[in-house]
């Protein structure tokens, strides 16, 4: 697992029953992960009421994401949606918590509709983790204050953290 997903996830925090989203989810090497997660804190049994959902704007993904992550989708703890985020429709679904990994749209512009879907998608006091590569990637460009913003805007309390490797998160949390 790549140190920036495994970092991602980490800063989840998981619990067994986490309805958990994923933006921009690629191959569903994190979901994969988050379902390892969710079997190990729940059991195979009834009790383990977790799930994610992974969406992502390209076809191409979603099929290697679904391919991947194939018995999850069968035990009915993962989904998959090929779609933009600023289009998703969280259709009375409440996730508890919500993440994305390396996705840049949230610091490249005000990236208002993406937020306000989050801020839809996530019930009160639920918390997004947006994690960054470090400056490999985005040019040693300092991301954190912009996606602090945007998401300050539409009610997250947000901070920036320090991962290893320059790796960067933005976490908030709604209301
Ligand atoms: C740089 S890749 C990162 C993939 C994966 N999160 C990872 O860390 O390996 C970005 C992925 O997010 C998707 N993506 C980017 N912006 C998106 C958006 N606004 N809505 C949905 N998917 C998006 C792209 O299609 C691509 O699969």
């Amino acid at each position: 697992v790549a140190p920036r997903i495994a970092w991602a996830v980490e800063l989840l925090g998981l619990e067994a029953d986490d309805r958990v989203l994923e933006v921009g989810c690629g191959s569903g090497a994190a979901v994969a992960l988050v379902c390892r997660q969710l079997e190990a804190l729940g059991g195979s049994g009834p009790g383990g009421v977790g799930s994610v959902v992974g969406i992502d704007r390209s076809a191409t993904a979603i099929g290697r994401a679904v391919a991947r992550n194939a018995e999850a989708i069968q035990a009915g703890r993962a989904r998959f949606e090929q779609v933009d985020l600023a289009g998703f429709d969280p259709v009375g679904r409440s996730f508890d918590l919500a993440f994305a990994v390396n996705i840049n749209v949230f610091w490249t512009g005000s990236a208002d509709a993406e937020c306000e879907v989050l801020a839809r998608a996530l019930r009160p006091g639920g918390v997004v983790h947006l994690v960054y590569d470090g400056p490999g990637l985005e040019g040693a460009r300092d991301v954190g204050p912009a996606v602090v913003g945007n998401l300050a805007r539409h009610g997250f309390r947000a901070d920036v953290r320090r991962g290893v490797g320059g790796l960067l998160g933005v976490s908030g949390r709604l209301g």
